[in-house]
């Protein structure tokens, strides 16, 4: 089976002030970080980036993330069974992470994604007014990479859908998605404040 591995950085970081996947850590960009794990554990990358950024083996992106996945969908070769959706702004999830949810994939699965325990309590709200408490033993926050046997993730994508993540599309067409125990670690620079944490992570 041949993996690949689509690796988006064609965001604008506007919580983070620019854009956070050219920022350096520990001497590296945040994308050549999370490109170097996606390498190691696929026969293939495609690196999407901001149009007005395109540098040579990158293509551009879009407007939105799911946008974006398919401007890389579009670049992946039909040999490849598995695809494997990373975001660019999570530079510490290593390459072992990305062996486990293509092992997932293998073994049966359309999709896994990694995820780890919710710790805070989580509740709905209308407003500022609490309607309930959900269980917290059923939520998992999700994180990525997430891998697809390449035909539900194809197909998933082809209505244009737009979600937060990919799962949510395999999952809206019927998919069985899993979850493979990500890491707390694995943090999505969002922030400026995440910065040093990631620094640390990635010492
Ligand atoms: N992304 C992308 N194309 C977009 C939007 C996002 O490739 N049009 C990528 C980002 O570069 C990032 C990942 O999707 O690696 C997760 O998105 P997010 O953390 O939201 O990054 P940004 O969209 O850049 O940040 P913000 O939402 O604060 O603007
Ligand atoms: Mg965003």
């Amino acid at each position: 089976m041949t993996a690949w591995a689509i690796v988006v950085a064609a965001g604008r970081g506007e919580r983070f002030g620019r854009p956070k996947q050219y920022e350096e850590i520990n001497g590296r960009r945040v994308l050549d970080w999370s490109v170097a794990d996606a390498r190691a554990a696929c026969d293939g990358v495609v690196v999407v980036v901001p149009s007005d950024r395109v540098e040579p083996g990158t293509i551009a992106g879009g407007s939105s993330r799911s946008e974006s996945v398919r401007c890389g969908l579009a670049a992946v070769p039909a040999e490849a069974d598995v695809i494997v959706v990373h975001d660019a702004a999570r530079p510490a999830a290593g390459v072992a992470l990305f062996r486990a949810v293509i092992d997932a994939v293998r073994a049966g699965a359309d999709g896994a994604i990694a995820a780890v325990p919710v710790t805070d309590t989580v509740k709905r709200v209308a407003g500022d007014v609490v309607v309930s408490t959900l269980d917290r033993t059923e939520l998992v926050a999700v994180q990525t990479p997430q891998a697809f046997r390449a035909s539900s993730l194809r197909a998933a994508h082809a209505g244009g859908g737009e979600a937060t993540d990919d799962a949510a599309l395999v999952e809206q067409a019927g998919g069985r998605v899993v979850v493979v125990p990500g890491h707390a670690a694995n943090r999505k620079l969002t922030e400026p404040g995440d910065l040093a944490v990631l620094e640390s992570v990635l010492r």
